[in-house]
């Protein structure tokens, strides 16, 4: 069979998210935080480039000096996974990573990445998996991952992998993100960090985690008729992580000071932080009158859209 490049390569684009409530309730059995979330996609994306191979090798390369294109890749671990629970040692791909998305950022970056793997490979391997038994199959390699899968906008319930489907926050809202290049948060730290100072304070019991989680599906502002009102927005890890990484309190420090922000937080374990904007100009106008400021104090800045799709697959 001769193969053209359309059925031999695709594209899967692989945009970030961010946290625009991250509640956590208490301490799980297994460890993790038992979590009541709304996850938001955004469109700050990576580029997976995927290469069907007939010699059963996964192959990883990246244009980022400072990510590990070894098994220890979640996007090489999807892969792996994804032969494993096909039972077909026989697929290989060539994989190539365009990294945008910081690293280490709070912007589950490598869940995104991840993610995509698992959307494109079981497109380009035609075998036949649904988005719930993607999300599944993937829970097992890290909590953000089903997220992921689909994005938009979504509640995250459990360690973050029990989703339920909301209708899209207003799709005119627009965020400027900062991430100090040279500062990253180490996940497990932050949730050690935030047992440590304020386990005495979590919920006890799942009668009162789930009326924490009534109370967030009825929240006003993730209802469909009220799409012009500012989330909130809540982020528990922000006050462990804030006093402790200076580049978080500066972040949030500079947006706040934006007249037209409307309100701001950290995004995940940080350090990424954003500020929330009526629209796509007014953000613009914001980061075009701020730019010198954020560079001058050490910070990358982008101005993103909040997206109500995950990876997409670009034939
Ligand atoms: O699931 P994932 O591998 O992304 O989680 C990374 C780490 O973050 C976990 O090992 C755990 O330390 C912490 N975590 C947690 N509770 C969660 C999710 C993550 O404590 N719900």
């Amino acid at each position: 069979m001769i193969y053209t490049s359309s059925n031999k390569t695709i594209r899967v684009n692989s945009p970030a998210k961010i946290n625009l409530h991250l509640q956590i309730l208490g301490i799980r059995a297994d460890g993790y935080h038992e979590l009541a979330m709304v996850m938001q996609s955004i469109d700050l994306s990576d580029e997976i480039t995927l290469t069907l191979n007939n010699n059963g090798i996964i192959k990883l390369s990246s244009d980022s000096p400072n990510l590990s294109d070894g098994d220890d890749n979640l996007i090489v671990r999807s892969a792996k996974l994804l032969k494993h629970y096909a039972k077909r040692p026989d697929l290989g791909v060539d994989i190539s990573l365009r990294k945008r998305i910081p690293i280490g950022a709070g912007l589950a970056g490598g869940s995104s990445n991840a993610a995509s793997t698992f959307i494109g490979l079981n497109n380009l391997w035609k075998l036949g998996y649904s988005t719930n038994d993607l999300e599944k199959i993937s829970s097992e390699l890290g909590s953000d991952i089903p997220f992921c899968i689909s994005g938009g906008t979504q509640l995250c319930f459990g360690r973050g992998e029990l989703l339920e489907q909301i209708p899209s926050i207003s799709n005119k809202m627009s965020i400027i993100l900062l991430k100090d290049p040279l500062v990253n948060v180490s996940t497990p730290w932050a949730y050690k960090l935030h047992k440590e100072k304020f386990q005495i304070e979590y919920l006890s019991s799942e009668e009162k985690y789930e009326d924490q989680r009534i109370n967030l599906r009825s929240a006003v502002w993730l209802s469909s008729n009220n799409q012009e009102l500012s989330p909130p927005l809540r982020n528990d890890l922000q006050k462990t992580i804030s006093p402790l990484v200076p580049s978080v309190e500066n972040a949030l420090t500079l947006l706040r000071s934006i007249p037209t922000s409307l309100s701001v937080a950290m995004s995940g374990s940080g350090p990424s932080c954003f500020a929330l904007f009526e629209d796509l100009d007014t953000a613009k106008n914001a980061l075009h009158a701020n730019s010198h400021n954020f560079k001058a104090a050490g910070f990358e800045s982008w101005c993103c859209s909040l997206v109500n799709k995950g990876p997409c697959i670009e034939k």
